[in-house]
């Protein structure tokens, strides 16, 4: 890795927010669940107390590697864990550790995950059909491409792409590999211009990009069970925050601190309570926040992002 990459490996998002709404105890216990270049768990870690520790977690060796070196100084007070986050109980207990004060998840991917055409994350930079944030994974991008079938890539590019010419490109590329191996990520980007008509290609290519780095690193069912595994993990009183970059993500944490947030979940035609659901998280940001017009001026990938927050009561 070059000076060049070391600079933009990650340019963190709305990082005084996420301090504001996940240390409040500065002599407690915080895990950066997504460390990519460290900027979140930077800014965490100079925070904290000298009692404070912070544990880091990512799939991506590189990622951990980087960031280890980068935040050295530190050393006695961070541990980096690699592994999925959905697994966080087992990670966690690794250490010794049963719960903490508070937890970020900074969905999705990198700048350097994107931007390194290695990992063929992107679909400007011509690289391998890899796509995976933990290269330990077998399966690939490649995978996905060359043996889903015409129903099965159209599902992909319309549920995790919400893309409309879904099925005109799955029978593209279903087309065209009855004669070739399709390898690299330019190979494809070719076949989606070759599908289809319309004016701002390079959107469809976002959404189809976005849709097989979804399925091919499953990022939504790891969202789903960490939602699901998250309080298990927090002390009382303890907080997290997740930053979303797209609506698939943000609707699934939106929905689940609400269902977590109410006393009663019965249909409103029911005369008295039957469910008896507990109020388990008060909400800290009934809105989400959004990043200032300010920080979007200086980091414009930060646009899309939307920040949620939540305390276990
Ligand atoms: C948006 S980046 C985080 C950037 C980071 N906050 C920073 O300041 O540089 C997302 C990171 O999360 C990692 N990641 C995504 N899903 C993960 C999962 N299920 N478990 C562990 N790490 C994950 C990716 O490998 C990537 O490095």
């Amino acid at each position: 890795m070059d000076q060049t990459t070391k600079k933009i490996f990650h340019q963190p998002v709305m990082v005084k927010e996420v301090l504001e709404l996940l240390v409040y105890d500065k002599a407690g216990t915080y895990v950066d669940a997504t460390v990519g270049g460290g900027g979140h768990s930077e800014a965490i870690i100079r925070i904290l107390e000298p009692e404070g520790r912070l544990i880091g977690i990512d799939k991506d060796e590189e990622a951990l590697k980087y960031t280890n070196e980068r935040l050295r100084n530190w050393k006695d007070r961070i541990t980096f864990i690699h592994g999925n986050f959905s697994s966080i109980k087992a990670l966690l207990k690794r250490i010794d550790i049963d719960k903490v004060n508070g937890m970020l998840f900074d969905l999705g991917v990198s700048s350097y995950q994107i931007e390194t055409p290695e990992r063929g994350f992107s679909f400007s930079k011509d690289g391998p059909l890899d796509m995976r944030m933990d290269k330990n994974q077998a399966f690939e991008a490649k995978t996905v491409i060359n043996e889903y079938n015409q129903k099965q890539l159209a599902r992909i590019f319309y549920t995790y792409g919400e893309e409309r010419f879904a099925n005109k490109i799955a029978k593209e590329i279903v087309e065209y590999r009855k004669t070739h191996l399709i390898e690299s990520t330019m190979e494809l980007v070719n076949i989606i211009k070759g599908s289809i008509k319309v004016v701002n290609i390079n959107k469809v290519l976002a959404r189809v990009f976005q849709s097989i780095r979804i399925a091919v690193n499953s990022e939504l069912e790891n969202l789903d069970n960490i939602l699901d595994e998250v309080l298990n993990t927090l002390v009382p009183g303890g907080q997290v925050c997740f930053i979303s970059y797209h609506s698939l993500e943000d609707r699934r944490v939106k929905r689940h601190f609400k269902l977590k947030s109410q006393n009663c979940i019965c249909p409103p035609s029911l005369p008295e309570c039957r469910c008896n659901h507990k109020k388990e998280i008060e909400i800290l940001t009934p809105r989400g926040i959004r990043p200032s017009k300010h920080e979007i001026e200086l980091n414009p990938k930060s646009r899309s992002a939307i920040l949620r927050a939540a305390k276990k009561i």
